[in-house]
């Protein structure tokens, strides 16, 4: 017997060239560099330039991403792109990358989990290429998280940076008895009870407006882990796997102390756990490929390996997806 698996042909990153460091910060708001990196182990973040956006930064991540993977555009037939700060709001920023990769077969949609987002276009491509209906997905995590934001606001402005990340899925058929590469299970959960916690204050039936982002930290903390920690253990009951299969942790770059503690609780040791929060910030649902990209091109993650994705945000809506690279 075969099946169909969806396997990782090339990821690929793009961030805006200008860096801001909590410095910088600590000039806009009561902060300081000291307080940031003890609190997030945040110590830069890229913010996109005026007229740079969500769609400019996705292409950039696609085409490095189609690049590592070899293959041309136009072998595409599936895009999906998971983004809060979409370029409009309509049509989908999916449809704007498409276009400027000159695909016109095929089909382009956004999807808004906010931090979750890689993961649930990973899932959601997935889904897509195991059934058949499609041969080659482009997962796309890109955000300007920076145009709402509250820079007026020291508990929020200090935590998001811009970003994208791209993944080449590709359907590939592969005997039952054979070692499973490719994402080998998905796990997403959502509860929209959570809202008040995280979340942005305006839109375009709300208010009109674009609003700004907002949130209680504390409380998001409090729920991260064990929502992090339960899609994790569901992954490994799926797979048969323990913590001790991983070779590779690369969870959502919220931020270092959620990181290190969700990792301590599955018993993950520090040097399997791909950290870029530090040098990125919190770029939602581009904080994962923008991460797997690093350790993909600096030589970590390679052929073979079992990668653990898992994000958590707004929503809330949180998840994971186990990979073999
Ligand atoms: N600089 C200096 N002081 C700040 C600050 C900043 N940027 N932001 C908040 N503070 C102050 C608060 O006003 C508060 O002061 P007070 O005690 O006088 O009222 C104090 O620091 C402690 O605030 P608190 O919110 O309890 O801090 P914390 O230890 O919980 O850290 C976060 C705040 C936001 C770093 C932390 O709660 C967190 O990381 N939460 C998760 C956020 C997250 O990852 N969200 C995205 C999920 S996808």
């Amino acid at each position: 017997m075969v099946m169909l698996r969806s396997v990782v042909r090339g990821v690929g990153s793009h961030l805006p060239e200008r860096v801001m460091a909590n410095a910088e910060l600590a000039r806009l708001v009561d902060t300081s560099d000291e307080w940031i990196v003890q609190r997030t182990g945040i110590r830069e973040r890229h913010i996109a330039a005026e007229g740079e956006t969500t769609s400019d930064l996705a292409l950039k991540a696609a085409e490095a991403a189609l690049a590592a993977a070899g293959l041309a555009a136009g072998d595409i037939d599936l895009i999906v792109l998971a983004t809060s700060t979409p370029d409009r709001t309509f049509p989908a920023t999916a449809t704007a990358v498409q276009m400027r990769l000159g695909i016109t077969h095929g089909v382009a949609f956004d999807l808004q989990a906010v931090c979750s987002g890689f993961v649930f276009a990973v899932a959601t491509a997935d889904k897509f290429l195991r059934s058949g209906s499609h041969r080659r997905a482009l997962v796309i995590g890109a955000e300007t998280f920076s145009r709402i934001l509250d820079w007026t606001d020291r508990t929020t402005c200090v935590l998001f940076g811009d970003g994208a990340g791209a993944m080449v899925l590709e359907a590939v058929e592969q005997a039952d008895d054979a070692v499973p590469r490719g994402v080998l299970t998905t796990h997403l959960r959502s509860d929209g009870r959570h809202t008040p916690k995280l979340y942005v204050d305006g839109g375009p039936s709300l208010t009109g407006t674009v609003g700004h982002l907002r949130m209680e930290g504390r409380e998001v903390f409090k729920h991260a882990v064990g929502m992090i920690t339960d899609v994790i253990t569901d992954a490994y009951a799926a797979t048969g796997t323990t913590s001790a299969d991983l070779d590779w942790f690369v969870p959502h770059q919220a931020n270092r102390r959620i990181i290190d503690a969700s990792a301590d609780k599955l018993k993950i040791p520090a040097d399997k756990v791909v950290i870029t929060v530090d040098r990125h910030g919190n770029t939602s649902a581009a904080s994962i490929p923008l991460a797997l990209d690093v350790a993909v091109r600096d030589g970590r993650i390679r052929p073979g390996h079992l990668v653990m994705l898992e994000a958590m945000g707004g929503g809330f809506t949180w998840g994971s997806a186990l990979v073999r690279w």
